[in-house]
C-alpha cells in the first residue's frame, strides 16, 4: 500500500457553500500539491452542526435591522468537534487585520487552520470574542461571503508551504518579499515590433543581472509604494 506523508498544513473551511471552494482548491498549483499530500483542504458544511428539522444556520438580528446573522450554536460545535491544541481558528472578516506576506509567511508554518466563512451579516458577536483566533480581512471593502476569502487567503499561505511552488526560487525577487515590489519580468522574442529586452537580460552575466533586478525593484517601490520603504 502507498501512504501519503502527512500534510504539512490542514486547513478546513467552514461555510454554507462547500462547492464555491471545492472548486477552487482542484485545479492548478493548489490541486497538486493536495495531490502530492504536501497540504489538505477540507471544505466542510456547516449545516452538519446545525439542529432542527431545517438546520437553521442563521436567525434575525436582535434589536432589529436588515439581514440575517449566523447562529452561535453550529459554529460552536463545529470547532468543538474539528479544533485541538494544534488549531488556529480565523474568522474571515471585513473589519479584520488586513492579510499580508508576513501573515501568509506565519499562517504557512501552522499545523493545522480552521477558517470560519461568514455570510448574511456575518457571525454572532459571541463567536468572534470567545471562539476564534484571529479575524482576517483581504481588503477594505465587502464579499458577499467568506468563502472567496478563505480561497484568497488558502492560496496566499499555501504557495509558503515548503515544495508546494515547484520551484522554490519562485517567491524570490517577489512582490512584497523584502518590503519591495517584484522584478519586471522578459521572455522571448529579444526584440518585438522594435521593442527590444534590457540588454543586461541577455547578457549572462549573473551577478549583473541580480544588481540591475535589485535596482530595478527599488526604483519601482519608489514610484508606486513608496510606504513600503518607510517599514
Ligand atoms: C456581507 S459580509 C458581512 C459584513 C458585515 N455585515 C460587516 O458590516 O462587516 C458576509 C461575510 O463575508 C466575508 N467577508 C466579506 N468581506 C470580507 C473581507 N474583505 N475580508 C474577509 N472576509 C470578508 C465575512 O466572512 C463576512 O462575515
Amino acid at each position: 500500500m502507498i501512504r501519503k506523508m502527512k500534510p504539512a498544513l490542514r486547513i478546513d473551511v467552514l461555510s454554507l457553500f462547500p462547492k464555491t471552494l471545492e472548486g477552487f482548491v482542484s485545479e492548478s498549483i493548489l490541486a497538486k500539491a493536495i495531490d502530492s499530500g504536501l497540504i489538505e483542504v477540507n471544505s466542510l458544511d456547516l449545516r452538519r452542526w446545525a439542529k432542527g428539522k431545517h438546520r437553521e444556520t442563521d436567525d434575525r438580528p436582535f434589536g432589529g435591522g436588515a439581514g440575517m446573522v449566523m447562529k452561535p450554536e453550529p459554529l460552536f460545535a463545529a470547532v468543538n468537534e474539528i479544533a485541538d491544541d494544534d488549531t488556529t481558528i480565523i474568522y474571515m472578516a471585513p473589519d479584520g487585520e488586513k492579510l499580508n506576506t508576513s501573515i501568509c509567511q506565519e499562517l504557512s508554518l501552522k499545523k493545522h487552520i480552521l477558517l470560519i466563512s461568514g455570510h448574511y451579516e456575518g457571525v454572532d458577536q459571541r463567536v468572534r470574542d470567545y471562539l476564534v483566533n484571529r479575524e482576517i480581512s483581504v481588503g477594505d471593502y465587502v464579499l458577499t461571503n467568506g468563502t472567496l476569502s478563505s480561497s484568497i487567503l488558502i492560496d496566499a499561505v499555501c504557495r509558503h508551504v515548503p515544495g508546494v511552488l515547484g520551484d522554490k526560487d519562485s517567491l524570490n525577487d517577489e512582490t512584497f518579499e523584502e518590503g519591495l515590489l517584484g522584478i519586471p519580468q522578459y521572455t522571448r522574442p529579444s526584440e518585438f515590433n522594435g521593442l527590444k529586452v534590457p540588454e543586461v537580460l541577455l547578457s549572462g552575466n549573473h551577478a549583473e543581472i541580480s544588481a540591475w533586478r535589485r535596482s530595478k525593484r527599488v526604483e519601482k517601490t519608489r514610484k508606486l509604494r513608496p510606504d513600503l520603504l518607510k517599514n
